[in-house]
This record gives structure tokens, sequence and C-alpha cells, in this order.
């Protein structure tokens, strides 16, 4: 018997089976050889919500819950929140390395050559209502750049592939800031070959009658920082979206409007935005200690606080409150943000959610930083979507590679009625 093995008993039968423990895990398809008779399909895991199931070995995101740790390619996530750039870190989720200068360079620019939509695009925005939420249309929007590119069906070749992410991660911040300015009846803004993915970003939403917009530095860099935070988060609903619906080998437009529409939901990418609503809705400081009451008797939820893989400070958490005192420097400070400190302060010391390993999570500052930039709330999501592509298509890339996938295809647990004879509508 190898000690790398799981011994089980079917107590059904009486038999013994070895199943083999590989880098942590059984492989549930081992499970099938337990039957009870000859023709017994066999037996299956039952994991709802995948609590317990890996679907994929990848190379791609390390967490450690427990300990607070996210790392990309094996690399901090602190040291390359300092010290990378969005379009660096990137590369780094799809390549597995950091770029060399003449890799940069060549990268730098094929994205800032592809910021560009077809002008047919602009009229798909205008059938939307000048309310349409930015999200709803941003999903819209990317599934429509699969009709321009019909190329990106043939998934088999990886020099197609290569363009596509390239696109992608190049038009996004285009989409967005389009339907940003679809909201306000603004002209749209063409984006800036001389800006950074951050710089150029900001100057396609708040560029106005100026002959050439200067982001502020502060709020670039944190913006970029902000990007290679939520750039990639392993195996979360958007991203499990995106392998999903990218194993039927639709084109990579369509897999990633399936990622953008399950980050639409309010539990994926809509937290932050609560928090936001919280802190309005508690309005000030000296009203935490009431409030915290409510969230103690099970009558409100701490929003921006627990998550289901961090028992620990969310390390990008950690990051993103650093930000937000240099980013007040440059815009007027947030009058939310007291509310949010003597929340947090009040909390870490509190047994309810000392107990429960309730800690800040990323959401719980980000919202406060959007708004002071001046985002809508609507915007609170979008914002997340464009540095999470290149999460989804790293994802993506590295299953459509790894021969041991296949289109995804779950079991169930059939509960439904027995066979049952058709009732004529005039005799029910
Ligand atoms: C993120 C979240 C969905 C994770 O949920 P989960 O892993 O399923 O954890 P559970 O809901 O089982 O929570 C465990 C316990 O902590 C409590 N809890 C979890 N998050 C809480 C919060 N934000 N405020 C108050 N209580 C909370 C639960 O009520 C539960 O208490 P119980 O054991 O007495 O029933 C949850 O923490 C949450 O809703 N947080 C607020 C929303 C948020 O910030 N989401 C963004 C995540 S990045």
């Amino acid at each position: 018997m190898s000690a790398k093995s799981l011994t089980v008993t079917d107590n059904r039968t009486g038999k013994v089976y070895e199943l083999p423990i590989e880098q942590g895990a059984i492989r549930a398809m081992d499970l099938r050889r337990i039957k009870v008779s000859e023709d017994d399909f066999g037996l299956m895991s039952y994991d709802p919500a995948f609590m317990n199931t890996a679907s994929a070995r990848s190379a791609i995101t390390f967490i450690d819950g427990d300990r607070g740790i996210l790392r990309y390619r094996g690399y901090p996530i602190e040291q390359l929140a300092e010290r990378s750039t969005y379009l660096e870190t990137a590369y780094l989720l799809l390549h597995g390395e950091l770029p060399t200068v003449s890799q940069m360079d060549e990268w730098v620019y094929q994205i800032t050559h592809h910021t560009w939509v077809h002008e047919n695009l602009k009229k798909v925005m205008e059938g939307f209502h000048y309310d349409a939420h930015a999200m709803g249309m941003l999903v819209s929007m990317v599934s429509a750049l699969s009709t321009f590119y019909p190329e990106a069906k043939d998934g088999t070749d990886g020099e197609t592939r290569k363009l596509q992410i390239v696109r992608l991660i190049a038009k996004m911040p285009t989409l967005a800031a389009f339907a940003y300015r679809h909201n306000l009846g603004m002209p749209y803004a063409y984006p800036d070959n001389h800006l950074s993915y951050a710089g150029n970003f900001l100057n396609m939403l708040f560029k106005a009658t100026e002959v050439k917009y200067e982001p502020h530095p502060t709020l670039e860099r944190a913006l970029e920082a902000l990007f290679i935070l939520h750039a990639d988060h392993e195996q979360n609903c958007s991203t499990n979206a995106v392998r999903s619906v990218g194993s039927s080998r639709v084109d990579p437009y369509c897999a990633v409007a399936s990622g953008v529409a399950a980050l639409y939901g309010p539990l994926h990418g809509g937290a932050n935005e609560a928090v936001v609503r919280m802190l309005q809705a508690i309005g000030s400081k000296d009203r935490v200690p009431q409030f915290i009451k409510q969230v103690e008797q099970g009558k409100a939820k701490l929003m921006g606080f627990g998550h289901r893989v961090y028992k620990n400070y969310d390390p990008r958490a950690k990051i993103i409150k650093r930000m937000a005192d240099e980013t007040f420097e440059v815009t007027r400070p947030n009058p939310l943000l007291p509310i949010a400190l003597e929340l947090e302060r009040i909390a870490l010391e509190d047994d309810y959610f000392v107990s429960r390993k309730l800690y800040p999570n990323v959401d719980f500052y980000s919202g406060l930083i959007y708004q002071a930039m001046g985002f809508p709330v609507e915007m609170f999501p979008v914002l997340f979507a464009i540095p999470r592509t290149a999460g989804w298509l790293a994802q993506w890339q590295e299953m459509i590679e790894d021969p041991e996938q296949k289109i995804a295809r779950p079991r169930q647990i059939y509960v439904g009625a027995g066979e049952r004879e058709y009732v004529p509508m005039g005799m029910r």
C-alpha cells in the first residue's frame, strides 16, 4: 500500500479501495471505481459552489488565506503593487516571467497600438439608454468585439490567440471609458498613445476641452497599483466563468464577456459599492458602536469584512489602506474615511469579528478611493473588470493549453420526479 494514498472501505459492499493522493488531492474520477454492482454508475462527490474541489492545476496565482499571502507567478503582491506597472504585471501573468527591456517595449507598443475600437462599436453604444448601467454596457461591448474579429474562433492557433489577448487588454479601458461618457452624454475621448495604460484611461474618462490631458501622477500611480491588485485572484467566480465558457472553445471575447457578467453580480464585483452605501448610512463616527451592535445581533452585515479564502487581513486591503492617504492628499479627503477607520478599529478588537476571523478585505477601502477620484459607484465593478482581464486571459490560455482539460460539464444528483405519464391539459 502506498504511503501517498487514501484507503476507503465501502460499507455497502465491504470492499476496500486505494485512491492515490497527488498534490494534496484525490481524483474525483477514482471514486467512480467504487460501485455496489457491475452496472452501478459509480460514486460521485457532491460539492455545490466548489467549496472543496480543485478544477484546475494552475501556475498563475498563489493564495494562502490563513497567512494572508497573495503572489502572482511567485512574486509577492506587495512588491508588484509598489514596483511594477499594470502592463508588466499583465505580461508576468500571461507569460510566467517578468519581461526583459525589449520584451516590455514590444508588449507596451502592441497594447498601446490596439487601443482603438472600430467606429461601428460607437453605434452599438449609442443604442443604450442614457442611464444604462456601465457594467451592462461593458458586457455587451466585449461580446460585440467577437463579431469584429471572426478569426478569433480559431483557438488552435497560438499566434491568433496572442493577438486577441493584446486586443482585449488594450480595448477594455476604451470600452469602459466610452460607457462612462455615454452616461454623462459627453463625446468619447480617443486614446492618447503617449500616456501610460492608467494615464490614458484617465484621459479617456476625464479629458474635456484641454488640447492634451495630463493625468495627476499620484492618481495615475494609485490607479496603476489598484489595477495590479485586481489583476488576478485564482479560481474565483468570474475566472471560473471564463474557464468554463472558454472550455467550449468559444472565442475569448465571449469567454471574457462571461467573466464581466459574473463580476456584475453584487456578491462578486459589487461589494465596494455596498461598503460606500453602508458608510453613508452610518453617517458619522459616533454612530459606529451602534452599528457594530446591529452586526453582532445579526441585523446587519459589515460590508468589506470577511472573505471565503482569507481568514487573516487581506494583503490587498493593507496596500489599499496605505494608498488611500496618498490619494486623499490630492483629491479632497473622503468624509467617509473616519467612519471606515473607526469601524475597522472597533471590529478588530471585537470578539464577534475576532472569533470568526473577519478582517477587512480588498473592497473595504477601494470604494473610498474610487469615490474620491470622481467615479460614480456604477463604475466600481468596471474598474475591477479592466485589470482582471489580464487574469482571465492568463487563466483562459492556461486552460486551452492544458491537455487534461475538456469541455467543463459538472455532474448532478437528480432529485426530481420519477417517470410519469403525460396528462392532456384538459384533464389536469
Ligand atoms: C465574503 C463573504 C461572502 C464570505 O462568506 P463565507 O466564506 O461564506 O463566510 P460565512 O458567510 O460562512 O461567514 C462565517 C461567519 O461570519 C459571519 N460573517 C461573515 N462575514 C460577515 C460580515 N461581513 N459581517 C458580519 N458577519 C459576517 C457570518 O454571519 C458567519 O457567522 P456565523 O458563524 O455566526 O453564522 C462574507 O464574509 C461577506 O458577505 N462579507 C461581506 C461582503 C464582502 O465584503 N464581500 C467581498 C468579498 S471580497
